[in-house]
């Protein structure tokens, strides 16, 4: 997503979970690029499967760290993984009705921006003071 690149001030402090997020906002940016990967809305759709897959672990293993940290708001955080899921799926099926890829490409950068980029900001980091202080009070998860 344009001027979203990976920092500090984007960290969770749990390792495998930064990670996660580094790496799908490489496959987002990626998107994004004047000459980037996506040509035909098959690129966008087969692009949506990858990272559908990535985030089927990706949102286990944050619903993972939100269970042990007794997170307070879990069930909607974990409602909106649900959804992010689904709009995906929706996304996808309207890629291949369209098939126009330059539509398609323009659409999939601003889909993309939307469903992850604002989720990690908007939803992901709220966690970040919860995380903390279970790190402080209990060590390392
Ligand atoms: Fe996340
Ligand atoms: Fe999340």
């Amino acid at each position: 997503m344009p001027g979203l690149t990976w920092n500090d001030s984007l960290k969770l402090w749990i390792e495998v979970i930064d990670a996660e997020h580094e790496t799908l906002l490489a496959m987002l940016n990626h998107t994004t690029e004047p000459d980037g990967a996506l040509v035909t809305a098959r690129d966008g759709t087969e692009l949506i499967d990858r990272l559908l897959l990535f985030v089927t672990d990706h949102f286990r293993h944050e619903e993972e760290v939100m269970v042990k940290i007794n997170y307070p708001d879990f069930e909607s955080h974990r409602r909106a993984h649900i959804k992010l899921r689904e709009q995906a799926r929706f996304f996808k099926t309207v890629l291949i009705e369209e098939g126009d890829p330059a539509l398609a490409r323009i659409e999939l950068a601003g889909f993309l921006s939307d469903w992850l980029a604002n989720h990690l900001v908007q939803v992901d980091l709220l966690m970040a003071p919860h995380i903390a202080r279970h790190i402080a009070l209990k060590g390392p998860l």
